[in-house]
């Protein structure tokens, strides 16, 4: 492959991009020898299969046009009434078929958003740290990210107030992801929602609400999003089937109430793939308003996710040096631990990888304050012995680096 050398040749908003070095280290991590507690990746050995390949056969025998022809780009009718029950019953969220587009993953809801409102120079506003995926968007429109702070009940009030004063130019959209956290796992408290929406409808601020955890729910009592609590035409909400169902059917929705906003978005999905791919909407429908089916797949995957948090959290409680932090999440698929001050994550992780064992540094996922000692662990996608084992090894690479400063 020969190189293009002049940056002339690229347009300015990619020139900035580089390949992660972490994402770089991780690559060495896809070998089966390692355990890896880095991606962010469901189980696989919990894809309902079976019922999916049955779904496919039906649909192929009976729509097999509807499933493979060109179709409208808002989406599947019947899985955006379907989307509409769902958000009702789960949430709290009343919105009409109207109001719902089909996106391609929540990765493209994020860009479709970005794409959409965002222009070079404007203000995005996320908790810091925050979802990689989405800062990569922000960044390939050439907007500026402020982070802002987080305690238990979510991002602080007045550091977002401090924030949106302080910034030369009004911040445009504020990113929260409010159940189980990417990646910290923590859930915004239903006080903090309410002081958050009031804030952002009195700057006029777009609130970008992504939820692919909810239905990850392990303990505690589920919370209104804010769409629910807040000026509804202020807000958009996303879900996903990645989580609950399987990503590479790539199938999530918008919840979109105003209507001039979704046009917007439904003309910048025309360019970007014209539709979500009809085969893989139908699936998903007919999985999902299977409710028997989805309702019973979801419980067995709530009870998997939580005895594998419990037993990360466990074997962390036996095997991790004193001096590491971290809190249970009520849901999603990570936990954050805080590793003393002096250990570097980025440089552990290369340790880590030599005994066999991955994570991701903390650094990853910061936007305005660096943070070198967290990681992220991922509990989903390890069998709890894995688990154990992986912590163990992990838990002596943390306990001899310590050795080692301590010791200089
Ligand atoms: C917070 C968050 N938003 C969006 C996504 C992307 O989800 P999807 O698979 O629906 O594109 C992820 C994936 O990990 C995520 O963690």
């Amino acid at each position: 492959m020969r190189e293009a050398k002049e940056s002339r040749r690229f347009a300015g908003r990619v020139n900035g991009l580089r390949p992660s070095a972490v994402r770089e280290m991780l690559k060495a991590t896809e070998s089966p020898r390692i355990t890896s507690f880095a991606g962010g990746l469901p189980a696989a050995d919990l894809f309902p299969v079976a019922d999916l390949a049955a779904i496919c056969q039906t649909i192929l025998a009976d729509d097999a046009t509807g499933a493979l022809q060109y179709t409208v780009t808002e989406g599947f009718l019947p899985l955006r009434q379907w989307v509409c029950r769902h958000v009702e019953a789960t949430g709290g969220i009343r919105c009409a078929p109207e109001e719902v587009l089909i996106t391609t993953g929540s990765q493209q809801a994020l860009d479709l958003a970005a794409r959409t409102f965002l222009d070079p120079g404007d203000v995005v506003v996320a908790q810091d740290p925050s979802y990689v995926g989405a800062l990569q968007v922000f960044a390939a429109y050439e907007t500026r990210t402020v982070g802002v702070s987080s305690d238990s009940e979510g991002m602080c009030p007045d550091a977002l107030r401090h924030v949106v004063l302080n910034s030369k130019e009004p911040p445009k959209l504020l990113y929260l992801v409010t159940n189980f956290q990417n990646p910290t796992g923590l859930t915004t408290s239903a006080r903090r929602r309410r002081e958050l929406a009031d804030i952002a409808a009195e700057f006029d601020v777009l609130v970008l609400e992504d939820d692919p955890y909810g239905r990850l729910r392990y303990s505690g009592a589920d919370l209104s999003p804010l769409v629910t609590v807040a000026e509804r035409s202020n807000c958009i909400y996303l879900g996903t089937s990645s989580k609950i169902l399987a990503p590479g059917l790539r199938v999530a929705w918008m919840v979109v109430p105003d209507t001039t906003t979704f046009s917007k978005l439904v003309a910048a999905k025309q360019t970007a793939d014209l539709h979500t791919a009809g085969f893989t909407q139908r699936i998903v429908a007919r999985y999902c308003d299977s409710s028997e089916g989805f309702e019973r797949h979801l419980s067995a995957l709530v009870a998997a996710y939580r005895q594998r948090r419990d037993t990360m959290h466990a074997a962390m409680n036996a095997c991790f040096p004193e001096e590491c932090n971290w809190s249970l999440p009520d849901g999603g698929l990570f936990f954050w631990v805080k590793i003393p001050q002096g250990l570097d994550a980025t440089t552990l992780l290369k340790t880590a990888i030599a005994k066999d064992v991955a994570f991701v540094p903390g650094a990853a996922f910061c936007v305005s304050t660096a943070i070198s000692n967290a990681m992220r662990l991922n509990f989903s996608n390890a069998s709890p012995t894995r688990i154990e084992e992986g912590i163990a090894r992990l838990g002596t690479v943390l306990k001899e680096a310590l050795y080692e400063i301590n010791r200089r």
